[in-house]
């Protein structure tokens, strides 16, 4: 059997941790898909940053584009975010050049998802973006596959390791914000701009995908209600612990009379219960289906390690001929998620 090629964009946090996974476990994953998983080309912004791996067997391009359409790359792997420029572009060339694309990219895909799906279904290819949602926690792999026979009626949980950790170690440790986003930063969990992380608009774009595969309608990050934890102050976290509660940004998108329900907003949730004991960078996501009833989903949320496993899961995925489409259905079968205003406090 012929190995998988991989292009890998982006060289930071998540696409350093990727190629470590696949120096590590070339033999596990050969074993795990019967192919050789190989890495042809990569690129960054700098060619001479020191990145603590050797990069010395592959190809480099200083054009994620070029990489994207290169003809040693099978899957175009993007790792640089942003939802617009490079990430966008490069896609669009992959998938133009018969690519498969494999990105963790949430704010891409919840802004300019529907149109990269319909490319994608266009051109026979697929979008997978595991990473995009909940870091490790195979949240996208449940709803597409394992909880497919159900009727999805509702999607709720954490799922930004910035605002958790933020929030949960003001409160540990009576810090202020500052200090605790430089320990964001050398965990790796920050997004390029902390404030898609402390607006909730990262939590936000993660919600519009659950949301799409969830309810079968187009991703809608513009109908989702959202208010971050910036206006969050030490003293409103330790009134809340007086009272047996802790704050957490929470998500939930569920059907109503009213329409498709998004929002994204801190709230109080018992101490006691298992999303009020969630620390640091832990996420938690919780479905709700008709025959399922309730499955709940806990782990780390973002990070190098975290983030990369979930990556991988995809580009096994693909090594293994599993081509379920970008949002779980054909894009071309998706509705307009309706509106539904429920007017934040
Ligand atoms: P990062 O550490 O900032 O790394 C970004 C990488 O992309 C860098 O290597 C950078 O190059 C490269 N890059 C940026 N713009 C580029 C361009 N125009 N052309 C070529 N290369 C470019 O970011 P990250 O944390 O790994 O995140 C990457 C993606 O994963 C984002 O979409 C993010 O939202 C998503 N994600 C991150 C996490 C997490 O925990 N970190 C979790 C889930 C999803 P240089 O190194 O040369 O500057
Ligand atoms: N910035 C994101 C977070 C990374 O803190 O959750 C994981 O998506």
């Amino acid at each position: 059997t012929e190995p998988l090629r991989l292009g890998i964009a982006g060289l930071g946090t998540v696409g350093i941790g990727v190629v470590k996974i696949i120096r590590r476990h070339a033999a596990l994953l050969e074993a795990r898909t019967g192919r050789q998983v190989v890495i042809s080309a990569v690129s960054a912004r700098n060619p001479n940053k020191n990145r603590g791996v050797s990069l010395k067997d592959y190809a480099w391009e200083n054009d994620p584009v070029a990489l994207a359409v290169r003809d040693d790359v099978d899957v175009f792997v993007e790792l640089m975010g942003g939802h617009n420029g490079a990430a966008k572009a490069a896609t669009e060339a992959a998938l133009a050049a018969g690519k498969d694309v494999v990105t963790a990219n949430k704010a891409l895909l919840a802004i300019h998802g529907q149109e990269l799906a319909e490319q994608a279904e266009a051109a026979g290819r697929v979008i997978r973006f595991e990473a995009a949602v909940a870091g490790g926690i195979p949240v996208i792999k449940s709803l597409t596959e394992g909880l497919a026979g159900n009727e999805i009626t509702r999607v709720m949980g954490v799922m930004n390791g910035t605002c958790n950790y933020i929030l949960t170690q003001m409160e540990a440790t009576g810090q202020g914000y500052n200090a605790l986003f430089e320990e964001c930063g050398r965990l790796g969990y920050l997004e390029a701009d902390p404030n898609l992380d402390v607006g909730g608009i990262d939590a936000g774009h993660k919600l519009a995908l659950l949301a799409s595969i969830a309810f079968g309608t187009k991703p809608a990050f513009e109908k989702v209600e959202l208010e971050g934890i910036q206006r969050i102050q030490l003293e409103d976290i330790r009134d809340a612990a007086d009272m047996g509660y802790r704050i957490k940004l929470l998500g939930v998108a569920q059907r109503s009379p009213r329409g498709l329900e998004q929002r994204m907003s801190p709230c109080l949730v018992p101490a006691d219960s298992p999303l009020g004991q969630l620390e640091g960078g832990t996420n938690m996501v919780v479905i709700e289906g008709d025959s399922i009833e309730q499955v709940v989903l806990r782990g780390p949320g973002a990070g190098e390690g975290p983030t990369a496993s979930a990556v991988m899961g995809d580009i096994l995925d693909l090594a293994r001929g599993l081509r379920i489409a970008t949002f779980g259905q054909p894009a071309s079968t998706l509705q307009d998620a309706p509106a539904a205003q429920t007017g934040l406090p």
